[in-house]
């Protein structure tokens, strides 16, 4: 072989070699571009969900995310709830599920849910009708109708509550009360009544029928919830019935009902079953999660007395100011910041809704991972409000954190304080939830003092609650000493 040949081969030899290296390394980083995040699937079938109950059953469940996030990283794959699951602890992970509803994603109820929702809730809804009936929702419950007539409402049916408070009193179930007529109140502008008191022991059972998972259909829970499904669907329909009568009258009313009459569906307006599945969805999500909330802020603060020294100074002001009778102007909700403080931090060490699920409706490459379509996923809201990177001494119940909280710019905590979720199905009851919530610890705190009626603690499955719903002694209190010390105060 000539030296000329010989340069061809070694030449054609070192080209090759290129080539191979050059595809072996793009083969290498494409399968690392495109990889599963790592993690562990667990058993056949059941997978890693029994784990993951015992631990959300106990009063510390944060060991199952802490012990995979130290081995695998914030987004592991596990599996839960008979599928692989990828699980996201990550902020920046979750942001970008949220904000992909629609296009990557999609929000993925077990069939079981479905059934108890009815076809055509808001939660199930896709597309250009989710984002119609969203913001439909969202100007329902925003900030000028709160403030022309919803607090109002909301200021007199806390109030009417709680007149009935003696002795022991439990917690869960009187904010559930209130939270239930308060919702029927906007939807269907009925106060509470004979037949407003019967939807909600029927309605009651439907709820219990959602958290009887695992095995939701074999359950007799669930049968009981389907049964009564069906009887405050009926309810719900005679009421659509009379008042779709008084419409068609040109009579309508200032609530959700009339606006979903005066929405024209796909172009022929909403038929009584759709309405009737709109209102139970929304009779559904803002039920347990704001009365969760409130019992829970009374139990963070009756274990933090200094945070509630704080907001009984705050809002014995203000009830000073109004004197004993008069209702709460929206000037007043404007002006309780340590009481936005004490709900925001409720918001985040309780995690209502721990996290959303997803399901991949493609192909998706995040931050280095593959997930397949069809894959589920988790995006926890919880992982990322007690991590201690997000907020220092994350898993105690500090209100103060949030004082002179700009709540703008990168470090800020409001970036990756989610409670209400984000993007496309972000919760469109968060403002109405706040101001339930102040109007709610405005009352308590200046209407009674009170002490545990008995031990009780939290749990997260399968619902976060506490196990005796929070029974408490109440004492009315007497503001009489509070204002004549006032007064003295400002006469000097
Ligand atoms: C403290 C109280 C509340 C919390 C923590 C909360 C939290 C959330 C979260 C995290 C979501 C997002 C679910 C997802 O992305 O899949 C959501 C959705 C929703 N929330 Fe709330 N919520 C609260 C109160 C309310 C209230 C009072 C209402 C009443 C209007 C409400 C109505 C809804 C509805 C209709 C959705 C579904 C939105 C959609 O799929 O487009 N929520 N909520």
């Amino acid at each position: 072989m000539g030296s000329n040949s010989m340069a061809i081969l070694l030449y054609t030899l070192l080209s090759l070699f290129v080539s191979f290296i050059s595809v072996f390394l793009f083969r290498r980083t494409d399968r690392r571009r495109r990889r599963l995040p790592p993690g562990n699937l667990g058993l056949p079938f059941v997978g890693e969900t029994l784990q993951l109950i015992s631990a959300y059953k106990t009063e510390n469940p944060e060991p199952f995310i802490d012990d995979r996030v130290s081995k695998f990283g914030p987004v592991f794959t596990t599996h839960i709830f008979g599928e692989p699951t990828i699980f996201s602890a990550d902020p920046e992970m979750n942001r970008f599920i949220l904000q992909n509803e629609g296009r990557l994603f999609e929000s993925s109820y077990p069939g079981s849910i479905s059934n108890l929702l009815g076809r055509h809730s808001l939660l199930l809804m896709r597309g250009s009708l989710h984002k119609r009936m969203h913001s439909l929702t969202m100007s329902f419950a925003n900030s000028p109708i709160l403030k022309d007539h919803l607090l109002a409402d909301i200021d007199r049916l806390v109030r009417l509550n709680m007149e009935s408070w003696t002795g022991r009193v439990q917690l869960l179930d009187e904010a559930k009360k209130i939270t239930f007529h308060l919702t029927v109140k906007q939807l269907l502008s009925f106060d509470p009544c004979e037949w407003t008191q019967n939807l909600m022991k029927e309605y009651v059972l439907v709820i219990e029928g959602f958290f009887s998972v695992p095995f939701r259909i074999f359950s007799s829970t669930y049968r009981r919830a389907i049964q009564a499904r069906t009887k405050v669907a009926e309810a719900l329909s005679l009421v659509v019935m009379e008042r779709r009568k008084e419409w068609e009258n040109g009579e309508n009313k200032n609530d959700m009902l009339g606006a979903l009459f005066n929405e024209d569906g796909n172009g022929g307006g909403f038929s009584d079953e759709e309405i009737v599945d709109f209102l139970l969805a929304l009779l559904v999500a803002g039920y347990d999660t704001t009365s969760t909330i409130m019992t829970l802020a009374v139990k963070f603060l009756t274990e933090t007395p200094a945070a509630l020294a704080q907001l009984k100074e705050e809002q014995d002001e203000i009830r000073a100011r109004l004197g004993k009778m008069e209702g709460l102007q929206w000037e007043d909700y404007k002006n309780m910041p340590f009481t936005q403080c004490v709900v925001n931090e409720t918001l985040r060490v309780a995690n209502i809704i721990g996290g959303v699920f997803r399901r991949a409706t493609q192909d998706v490459n995040i931050k280095g991972y593959a997930i397949p379509k069809g894959w589920k996923v988790f995006a926890s809201l919880r992982a990322v409000h007690l991590n201690q990177d997000n907020f220092k001494d994350a898993r105690t119940f500090n209100p103060w954190r949030w004082q002179n909280n700009s709540n703008t710019g990168p470090t800020s905590p409001m970036n990756v304080f989610t409670p209400f979720g984000g993007g496309p199905r972000r919760c469109p009851g968060y403002e109405l939830a706040r101001v339930e919530l102040s109007v709610f610890l405005h009352h308590i705190v200046t209407g009674f003092s009170w002490v545990p009626a008995e031990q009780d603690k939290l749990v997260f499955f399968p619902t976060t609650r506490t196990q005796k719903r929070y029974p408490i002694i109440v004492q009315p209190r007497d503001m009489s000493s509070f204002r004549q010390c006032k007064d003295s105060i400002e006469a000097k």
